[in-house]
């Protein structure tokens, strides 16, 4: 059952081009309106939202956070993210014209279900992006967008993350469509890109030695930092969560402009920092942060696209992603992020499929 690979997190980690491609299979057609066939909300309806709230846990709140980007930037309307044990608890501003949409795998974690049964309570309308055909939140939810990722069995999320991120892009397309914040052209340009990113998570699957070697290394083995801004920084907080429950390792990740603020005191020679550097408006930020924990003793790996030479000037090791839009990032560079920790907790001997103290699917509260 787990294909020839030593385990289902290594597996699902391999089927995510597959995945990226069945997520967007039928929805995502060149020179096609984007088709959502469980997504119901009007072009009045979506008029009358004046707020967006995405709410998940974990890894599903990570993929919200990308979420919140690409929405506010793509089709202009303002978006929060939350956690959903937090959102249940603190009388969020829900109203008739508030949209939910609550990410879910499994699509019964019971802080999540809360809140979509408590936001229809209060007259919002919620969409639910799940992997779970027939979950409760698919059952309960006004629209569903389904991720095809197939079965997610390693408890460490790889394959439902990445489709998440798909589910979101293509919500954000339709969300700009049908408010006309970008035009057709706009809309076609990145649908053509997105069309091209199973092959390129291929690619990235196919030269695994220089993450393979950066994981074998003696320092990897407490205190690792993350490091990114914008959509890195997203990127970076996912990376950061999987290290830790795969491999049991201390991580945290910090946006870049916040290290000055107080981590930077963490910083001692040997102290492991992995820095994302996709985004072209922040790199010379980032590699000025970089520099900033290099004087201080710090390893740094920096995962950046290909060509992007200058980050070999500054960091101790490189792991270049094919390129794509800036905005499309995260879909590629979280895949070393996932093969890092996969790599480090396989190295320590971790049960990478059944971490200690966790659940694959969170029913209680
Ligand atoms: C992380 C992980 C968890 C889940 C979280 C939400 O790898 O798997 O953080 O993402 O428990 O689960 P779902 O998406 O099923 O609501």
């Amino acid at each position: 059952e787990k294909g020839g690979y030593e385990d289902f997190m290594i597996k699902e980690i391999h089927e995510q081009p597959k995945a990226i491609k069945d997520t967007m299979t039928s929805r995502l057609v060149a020179g096609q309106d984007i088709v959502l066939d469980k997504i119901h909300l009007t072009k009045e309806q979506l008029d009358n939202v004046d707020k967006i709230y995405i709410i998940g846990c974990g890894t599903a709140y990570h993929a919200g956070l990308v979420g919140k980007n690409i929405i506010e930037k793509l089709a202009r309307i303002p978006v929060e993210v939350d956690i959903a044990s937090e959102f249940r608890y603190r009388d969020p501003l829900i109203t008739d014209r508030t949209l939910i949409i609550v990410i879910s795998q499994s699509g019964e974690t019971a802080d999540t279900l809360a809140v979509l049964r408590d936001g229809k309570k209060k007259g919002a309308r919620v969409v639910a992006i799940t992997n779970v055909v027939g979950s409760s939140v698919s059952r309960e939810a006004d629209d569903v967008f389904y991720t095809w990722a197939g079965p997610e069995i390693a408890v460490a999320s790889t394959k439902a993350y990445v489709t998440q991120l798909v589910a979101l892009y293509i919500l954000t397309l339709y969300l700009a469509d049908l408010k006309g914040t970008l035009s057709k052209e706009e809309i076609e340009k990145i649908k053509t890109e997105m069309l091209t990113l199973p092959e390129k998570a291929e690619t990235l699957l196919n030269n695994l030695e220089t993450m393979q070697k950066f994981a074998s290394k003696s320092y990897m083995e407490k205190d690792i930092f993350f490091l990114g801004r914008g959509l890195d920084y997203a990127v970076s907080l996912e990376g950061s969560l999987k290290l830790k429950e795969i491999s049991y390792i201390h991580a945290e990740a910090y946006a870049g402009g916040e290290l000055k603020h107080g981590p930077i005191a963490l910083i001692e020679p040997g102290t492991v920092v992995i820095a994302t550097l996709t985004q072209e408006t922040l790199l010379d930020k980032m590699v000025s942060n970089i520099r900033e924990v290099v004087t201080r003793g710090a390893k740094v790996l920096g995962i950046a696209f290909e060509g992007s030479t200058e980050i070999e000037k500054t960091c101790d090791y490189a792991i270049y992603i094919p390129r794509t839009m800036e905005l499309l990032a995260p879909i590629l560079s979280v895949i070393p992020h996932q093969l890092i920790s996969y790599y480090v907790a396989k190295q320590k001997g971790c049960d990478v499929d059944k971490p200690r103290n966790l659940a694959k699917s969170v029913t209680v509260e």
